[in-house]
């Protein structure tokens, strides 16, 4: 293939559900002439709470899927799949590009408070890995971390439920696990990927000022140097456009779906796939 066809591909995104459609959102707008691809692994969610042998199976396994497509650049777009599995994605990748979520949210929270006193609310898995630890502290040596596991915040966003009581109570619920000083961060890093539809939730429960840190606009803009470097940047004027493909419930995806991406999505706009 020469050079232009390669810059034609789509860029592939995966997650193990409709999470990542949070940065497939922030990936559109920065690059709205970039064709992509979207693979939420429904049928396996959620990965958070499996072992890391299958998360990086599942993992490999999504990216074949996307590769199928032809893509040129892969953007991990799940948390726990990029603590987990990121260097066995880059072998099946390479010698094309590969992009997790846990670097460029390392980066955001850094940025946003340095030397500060960061939360990073995460799956078990990417907790238990302590991806964003490492990946902060290699920034900035004088920063302080917890990191808490709230597997439950999962299921809330998954239902809509992302205000209110409930969502308040539960976040308060597992905070309880922290000790006094780490219930007042100076940022909360959303470290995983259904995290941002609770931000307001977030607002309310920790103090005033706090950061409210995600991947998603940051991983965008780290994507889109990326392209520049390889030279794969599409040059096409169009609008670019979007797969959406789903390993189950098509019908759940597109209606949960609409919530992450901002708009509408309707089961025909999502395609089933067997990995
Ligand atoms: N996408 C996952 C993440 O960002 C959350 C859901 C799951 O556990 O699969 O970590």
């Amino acid at each position: 293939m020469n050079a232009s066809d390669t810059k034609a591909l789509s860029i592939g995104v995966f997650d193990s559900g409709v999470g990542g459609l949070t940065v497939l959102k922030a990936l559109r707008e920065a690059m709205p002439h970039e064709n992509l691809v979207y693979l939420g692994d429904t049928a396996r969610l959620p990965y958070g709470t499996k072992s890391p042998v299958s998360i990086s199976r599942y993992a490999c396994q999504a990216t074949a899927q996307l590769q199928q497509s032809n893509i040129k650049l892969l953007v991990v777009a799940c948390n726990t799949a990029s603590a987990v599995a990121l260097d066995a994605l880059r072998q099946q990748m390479h010698p094309l590009p590969v992009i997790g979520v846990v670097e460029p949210g390392a980066t955001a929270a850094v940025a946003a408070r340095p030397g500060g006193k960061h939360l990073v609310l995460a799956t078990e898995a990417t907790v238990r890995l302590g991806a964003y630890r490492k990946a902060i502290l290699d920034k900035d040596p004088q920063a302080e971390i917890d990191e808490l596991a709230c597997e439950l915040l999962v299921a809330l966003a998954e239902e809509g439920w992302n205000d209110g009581a409930i969502a308040e109570s539960i976040v308060r619920r597992y905070l309880v696990e922290l000790d006094a000083a780490s219930r007042h961060p100076d940022s909360v890093i959303l470290g995983c990927t259904h995290f941002p539809l609770l931000r307001n939730t977030f607002a309310t429960v920790f103090d005033d000022g706090v950061s409210i840190v995600d991947s998603a606009s940051t991983t965008a803009t780290a994507a889109r140097s990326l392209l520049t470097d390889f030279s794969l940047t599409n040059e096409q004027n169009a609008a670019g456009t979007l797969r959406l493909l789903a390993t189950d419930g098509v019908t759940r995806f597109a209606r949960v779906g609409g919530q992450f991406l901002g708009h509408d999505l309707s089961a025909e706009d999502v395609t089933l796939v067997d990995l």
